[in-house]
């Protein structure tokens, strides 16, 4: 495993929310625009609340929000992580709805990837043109961890070649919607800044597992890595970081 940051957050929601608005700030500072991902399930809603603080005109206008993974369920069901951040921050903050990039779950799976896929295309083209592949260089990823060590909707088991940027994939898991549409490690790890977001004692073991042994096949989180130019971090709270033992300055191998 390369060495990983690993900060151990006092206050998960506002410490996280602080870090994701500075840099999506400094993008919109150097850039002109500013791009984040967001995670679906529920580990990031108290995170989103406090990010729907800020409610800065020119940062909204210039910041474009997409998602990692999607269920493939309308927009307006409870299953939807487009619904959940809608409700918890995108209908707090004065974004266009233009800067707002959602996986369409009520389409049928390949429909959707294909969708997201061109939405991703013509993104990139538009606002980074440097980009080197036919994806954005995102400027923010948020990540999840599942009991079970996936990430996004990168589950154990599944293929390390996905094959293509936005795949169709089925799982089940904690009773959730089965079917969803997933960026694949490629696009994530692209990003200047990548962030796995984790809390709870439920997922002490998924963290520890995926930062001390080496087995990407069955603990997904280990195919996101950082480009030399990016950066990777765990933000954890002091219940998911409980197995790490001490982090002599926040590192940890
Ligand atoms: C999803 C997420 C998924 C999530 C983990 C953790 O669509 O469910 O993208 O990868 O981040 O399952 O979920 P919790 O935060 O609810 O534990």
């Amino acid at each position: 495993m390369n060495e990983q940051a690993v900060s151990i957050l006092h206050d998960f929601a506002a410490d996280a929310a602080a870090i994701f608005v500075a840099d999506l700030a400094a993008a919109v500072r150097q850039r002109g625009v500013a791009s984040i991902v967001l995670s679906g399930g529920g580990t990031p809603l108290s995170v989103y609340r406090r990010m729907a603080a800020s409610k800065d005109i020119a940062f909204w206008r210039n910041t474009h929000v997409f998602w990692g993974d999607e269920r493939l369920v309308p927009p307006d069901d409870s299953g939807s992580n487009y619904r959940a951040a809608r409700e918890m921050l995108l209908s707090e903050v004065p974004i266009l709805a233009d800067n707002i990039h959602r996986i369409k779950g009520e389409l049928p799976g390949e429909e959707a990837a294909v969708d997201y896929m061109e939405q991703l295309r013509a993104w990139a083209a538009a606002h980074d043109p440097g980009a080197p592949n036919l994806w954005p260089r995102f400027d923010v990823v948020l990540l999840g961890l599942g009991e079970d060590g996936h990430t996004a909707s990168l589950f154990p088991g599944s293929p390390m070649v996905a094959g293509a940027p936005v795949i169709a994939v089925s799982a089940d898991y904690q009773g959730r919607p089965a079917g969803r549409v997933t960026l694949t490690p490629p696009v994530f790890n692209d990003a200047r800044h990548i962030y796995f977001l984790v809390s709870g004692t439920g997922k002490a073991d998924a963290v520890y597992n995926t930062l001390n042994q080496d087995d990407p096949v069955r603990l997904p989180a280990q195919r996101i890595c950082a480009r030399e130019d990016g950066v990777l971090k765990w933000l954890l709270d002091r219940d998911a970081a409980r197995r790490l033992g001490p982090l002599n300055g926040s590192r940890h191998p």
